[in-house]
């Protein structure tokens, strides 16, 4: 058993960085452990623009400038919110404005913050998609349908067959990378898909099962969407990401809220990791037996597919069993962070 494991500095290529005191709180963690991430857009004023995403940029830089070298060890990837109405010269303006690597497909009403996601992806954004295959930006979808009568747990597996496979067939070179995938339908998608499909995988959807949201009690803190499913599927991620298979890489979705908003008679949807996420895939890889894994998943498979170069820097985390503490505290936010109280083998 290696005592310590020194890898390329590892990406998060999905992550929600928030505004205000939050994202000072999850930067400082962030950047602990990842040299650059793919930051989400869903802000209460989404990110619609290329405008929109350089100022977000330079709020989060000016966040960085408050953590000892961040701003030299961090790199921002911002994305655009897609909505019904986004054209294509948004789409060349965010290309040439360097800044933006990717474009974020938010179902209407999907998720937190998504009340101006895409209500109708064919009839409405045909050419946006046209452009983005054209240039080789990088469709991310949450592949869920928000359709009440399809049940909560098929709802991936109901919007791959309905929205995914028929697109795939009209844009057969778009870049499409399916956000935290949690079904073995999801996985199994991207397997039957050889080029341009890829898939991030959280912590939680491989850590957990759905019991663990009614264990003894109802769990606001392990709730989030996709929610996560039963183990045959957890089993199923698992070997995926742990696989080494250059389609599968690490995406945080760590997405807090404070605690208020999530013990509530009507919960905020969110696990937030990036307290020690690296630790917790490092302890999902060495649980599969696959710890020399972890940098493909971590550090080059999310690169790769995004065409960016391999970080110089390294990271190295060592075996030093600790406990996750219940609650993380800054200014007036009080966070439960994802594993809140386990014991985990790992530390950075
Ligand atoms: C995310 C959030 O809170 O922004 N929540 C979540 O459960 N993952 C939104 C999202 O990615 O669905
Ligand atoms: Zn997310």
């Amino acid at each position: 058993m290696n005592a310590s494991l020194t890898m390329v500095m590892p990406d998060d290529m999905h992550v929600h960085l928030r505004q205000s005191d939050m994202l000072d709180l999850v930067l400082a963690d962030t950047v602990k452990q990842f040299a650059r991430a793919i930051v989400m857009p869903n802000l209460n004023t989404p990110i619609i623009s290329t405008k929109l995403a350089i100022e977000y940029r330079n709020m989060i830089l000016n966040s960085l400038g408050k953590v000892k070298d961040g701003l030299k060890c961090f790199e921002p990837l911002m994305t655009l919110y897609l909505t019904d109405l986004t054209t294509t010269d948004e789409i060349l303006k965010a290309k040439e404005s360097g800044i933006v690597f990717a474009v974020k497909l938010y179902p209407n009403s999907v998720t937190t913050n998504s009340h101006v996601g895409v209500v109708d992806i064919f009839k409405n954004c045909y050419k946006v998609l046209d452009m983005l295959q054209m240039i080789k930006m990088p469709l991310l979808i949450h592949a869920e349908v928000s359709d009440s009568r399809v049940d909560i747990f098929d709802r991936e597996s109901v919007y791959i067959d309905k929205v995914i496979i028929p697109l795939r067939k009209k844009y057969p070179e778009l870049k499409i990378v399916i956000e935290h995938v949690s079904t073995k339908e999801g996985v199994d998608y991207v397997y039957s898909s050889p080029n341009f499909t890829a898939a991030t995988i959280t912590p939680q959807h491989m850590l957990y099962n759905r019991n663990i949201i009614f264990s003894g009690g109802l769990r606001p803190h392990y709730y989030c969407l996709p929610i996560l499913k039963s183990e045959l599927h957890r089993e199923y991620l698992v070997k995926a990401a742990t696989s080494g298979d250059k389609r599968f890489f690490l995406g945080t979705d760590s997405a807090p809220h404070d605690t208020k908003a999530k013990e509530n008679s009507c919960g905020c949807a969110g696990c937030y990791s990036s307290y020690n996420a690296i630790c917790l895939y490092a302890e999902i890889f060495d649980k599969a037996g696959c710890i020399s894994n972890l940098e493909k998943f971590a550090s080059l498979n999310g690169a790769y597919f995004y065409d960016l170069p391999i970080n110089k820097q390294t990271l190295t985390i060592h075996r030093n069993e600790n406990i996750v503490p219940d609650k993380i505290s800054f200014k007036d936010l009080n966070i439960v962070p994802l594993a809140s109280g386990e014991t985990v083998q790992w530390h950075i």
